[in-house]
């Protein structure tokens, strides 16, 4: 993990300079180290203070502050880190960066450093798109710089696109990843995905609009932080996982076998959208129209609850996440769900079609836990799944 990890953590200016104080404290929860360095501008938004208390350390503004140049000089801070995380960059940080200029702190250090570095930019679209921003990146990333996002959405500024820090777990994940780190290294995970398909006859289903694009990234990204992946999938338009074993399934009688016998797990996380009800009587023949008579009579029973099954079962993982798709409405449903089902765990959304969600590459989501409600903002459905893939670790400690 990060235990033991020594993260200098620069601070730019923006209105995104208060994600840091969220990145600092995710960060220590694993066990790194921070040393914070405030920018002048990164000061107009977060004070000093809270930087230094949450992240238990002195902060470093000023390049000429001598008591700190006798205690540790700015080449020994550059250089006493595993890793400098600049989090927010601005356009003008990074032109620094990418012109080798030292007149401030912040630069001077990361000037003067030999350690990776990994630069988490936040500004507005225009800056981004820019192409002096663009060439100043294409340098720093010929320099061996990492990036985590932008992401794209709406900014405090008003306007929308890339330009926007990407949330603090998703730097989270980054940092580790730069370590190697696999937090979910010996843990089992268990996802169910895509939809159903209750057979009315041997020709004939009924089934849901479910890609099983969710379920598929979210076992990616178990899958990257070093899970042991069980996918249990229904049949999705997107191709299952790589490395993860998977167990191919029609029905949700066939879905909760196939789950029952992938237990014990160490987390659960049931994206299926799995069918409510099923034809009580399937035609073993394929059912045909007789004329006069109208259509066949179809009569609907329940299929079982999957995630309330396992959630009240003996084998119980120690975490169960269920999600909501919901189309009005959206979190009183959710929060029913996660009452009525017995998981920790709501994963929220409202999929009517006007939000593009079932099917599209972008998700929405609200996490309902027993603690509060958090809404995340929307965002691809892999960074919905590394964050969310993270959240697991950290619960899973
Ligand atoms: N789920 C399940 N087995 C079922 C139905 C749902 O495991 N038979 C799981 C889904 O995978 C999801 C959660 O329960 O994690 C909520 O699914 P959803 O279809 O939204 O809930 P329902 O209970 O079917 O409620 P409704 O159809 O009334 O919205």
């Amino acid at each position: 993990m990060m235990k033991g990890k020594r993260i200098l953590l620069i601070i730019g200016g923006g209105i995104a300079a208060y994600k840091a104080l969220e990145v600092i404290r995710r960060l220590r929860d694993r066990g790194a180290a921070v040393t914070p360095v405030l920018t002048r501008a990164g000061e107009e938004f977060v004070t000093p203070l809270s930087v230094a208390a949450l992240a238990g350390h002195k902060v470093y503004r000023d390049l000429f502050d001598l008591t700190d140049e006798a205690e540790m000089g700015h080449i020994q801070l550059s250089r006493s880190a595993d890793l400098i995380v600049v989090a927010p960059a601005t356009a003008d940080l990074m032109a620094k960066m990418a012109q080798g200029r030292a007149d401030d702190l912040a630069s001077t250090l990361l000037l003067a450093t030999d350690t990776p570095v990994l630069v988490a930019p936040a500004m507005n679209v225009r800056m981004w798109d820019h192409p002096a921003t663009q060439r100043n990146i294409a340098t720093l990333k010929a320099d061996g710089v990492r990036f985590v996002g932008p992401d794209d959405g709406a900014m405090a500024c008003g306007e929308f696109g890339p330009g926007r820090l990407s949330e603090p777990m998703e730097i989270v994940a980054a940092v580790a990843a730069s370590f190697g780190a696999q937090p979910l290294a010996g843990r089992h995970i268990l996802i169910t995905s895509g939809p159903t398909q209750e057979p009315i006859d041997p020709v004939r289903f009924i089934a849901n609009r479910s890609s099983g694009a969710q379920g598929t990234a979210l076992a990616q990204a178990c899958l990257g932080l070093g899970a042991t992946v069980t996918f249990v999938t229904g049949p999705a338009t997107v191709p299952p996982p790589t490395g993860a074993a998977v167990v191919r399934v029609e029905t949700a009688a066939q879905m909760l076998a196939a789950v029952q016998a992938a237990l014990p797990a160490d987390a659960a996380i049931f994206a299926a959208a799995v069918a409510d009800w099923r034809v009580a009587e399937a035609g073993a023949a394929k059912l045909k129209k007789r004329p006069g008579e109208g259509p066949a009579p179809l009569t609907l029973i329940e299929n079982p609850d999957i995630l309330a099954t396992v959630s009240r079962g003996e084998n119980r993982p120690r975490l169960v996440v269920g999600f909501a798709a919901e189309t009005h409405d959206v979190l009183t449903h959710a929060q029913d769900k996660l009452r009525r089902k017995g998981c920790d765990w709501i994963v929220a959304n409202d999929v009517s079609p006007a939000t593009g969600i079932m099917g599209g590459t972008e998700n929405e989501v609200t996490i309902l836990r027993a603690d509060g409600t958090t809404p995340w903002p929307r965002m691809t459905k892999d960074q919905v799944a590394r964050r969310l893939a993270e959240e697991i670790a950290a619960a899973l400690g």
